[in-house]
């Protein structure tokens, strides 16, 4: 359905100020053209202003908006070929489905019968063909928003923007349109950049996350890179669960070891960390507990159990610390005031130096 080739997007040295509030410090971001980047982090912190930026809403206090090769710094909304769907879905209540579809068309002239067909592709691409003469008022908040996902790919742009676009739908229907939109982005192959502070959604439909915080980008990487090697507490604790313990990083004869304890880890290959004591954040699974071992462990009591299904969670107290733990069920079972022994396995085993 996109004929076009869709744009990477990049934002050089930008600082958007509103007054003498700075609310983007000197971002500088590269988005592949036809992948998917999620922008997650707090309230506040920056994500719609950027695509306010890259949509032409907002124009930079200064740097460069580029879509492919295209300087659009200075160029309107209208002059860019940018879709956006919001978290409320902004469609007009007076008009039919498909009047709503098809009204970017007739604004740029396209004549009835090509419109036609136009708005039956796109709705046929979100499940919604033959709701045309629909009024938006006769629709369900999921189908409104399918509706405001056609609005957009109608006009088949070279990016597409997605402010929280499922934050108005209810936990199951989330699920099924996250995986809508992904499918489509695939097979359209355009460039989108998604923003949620749901860190499931944007671990679940990503190429690409960009970690913000207050103005300015904590972090960028895969999902799974981002979830493995944080590199700062904010990003390990923002992207689900972390532990956070004192450690030492030893590089000997070009290898990183991690020491917790009595215990040395071999560090992730690809990550290059720098000598000394330092903070070490460790997710619930790397962490798993044994009545007795002559592995190298933490000795600690367990304070609190909860099974929540598919496996469960534990507090374990080990030298003054808290540690959080999470054991597939299946696996052995142990009750609150055990002496137990944890041990700790890579992946997700992260020095973080700040
Ligand atoms: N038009 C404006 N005038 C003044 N300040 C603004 C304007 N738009 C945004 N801001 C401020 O810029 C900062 C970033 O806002 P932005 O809407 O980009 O945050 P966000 O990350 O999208 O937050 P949320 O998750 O709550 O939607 C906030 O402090 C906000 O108050
Ligand atoms: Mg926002």
């Amino acid at each position: 359905m996109n004929d076009n080739q869709s744009s990477g997007v990049e934002l050089k040295n930008v600082v958007m100020k509103f007054g003498e509030h700075t609310v983007l410090h000197n971002i500088d971001l590269i988005i592949q053209p036809g992948s998917l980047t999620t922008l997650l982090g707090p309230s506040g912190c920056g994500k719609t202003t950027i695509l306010r930026l890259i949509a032409g809403l907002e124009l930079p206090t200064s740097g460069q908006v580029f879509l492919g090769d295209e300087d659009v710094s200075v160029l309107s909304a209208s002059q860019r070929d940018v879709g956006m769907v919001f978290q409320s879905y902004a469609l007009f209540p007076h008009m039919t489905v498909g009047e709503n579809v098809g009204y970017g068309l007739k604004m740029m002239g396209i004549v009835p019968n090509e419109r036609t067909e136009r708005i039956k592709e796109s709705l046929d691409s979100v499940g919604l063909d033959g709701y045309q003469s629909r009024f938006i008022d006769q629709l369900s908040g999921g189908q409104q928003q399918r509706v405001a996902l056609a609005r957009a790919l109608v006009l088949k742009p070279k990016v597409m923007l997605f402010d929280e676009p499922l934050s108005n739908l209810d936990s199951k229907l989330r699920r099924q349109m996250r995986e809508d939109i992904r499918r489509l982005q695939q097979e359209l192959a355009v460039t989108a950049v998604y923003v949620t502070h749901d860190q499931d959604e944007a671990l679940a439909v990503s190429d690409e996350v960009v970690v913000m915080k207050e103005g300015g980008i904590a972090q960028q990487g895969s999902p799974k890179h981002l979830y493995l090697n944080p590199d700062s507490k904010f990003v390990a604790t923002f992207m689900g669960d972390a532990n956070i313990v004192e450690g030492e990083v030893s590089n000997v004869g070009g290898e990183s070891k991690i020491k917790i304890g009595d215990i040395e880890i071999a560090a992730d290959s690809s990550e290059h960390y720098a000598d000394g004591k330092t903070q070490i954040a460790i997710r619930p699974e790397a962490l798993s507990l044994i009545r007795s071992t002559t592995e190298p462990s933490l000795q600690g009591k367990v304070l609190s159990r909860a099974y929540i299904g598919a496996s469960t969670e534990y507090r374990v107290k080990v030298n003054g610390n808290e540690l959080f733990l999470i054991s597939p069920t299946g696996s052995e079972e142990f009750e609150i005031g055990d002496e137990v022994h944890v041990l700790i396995t890579p992946p997700g085993i992260s020095p973080i130096p700040d």
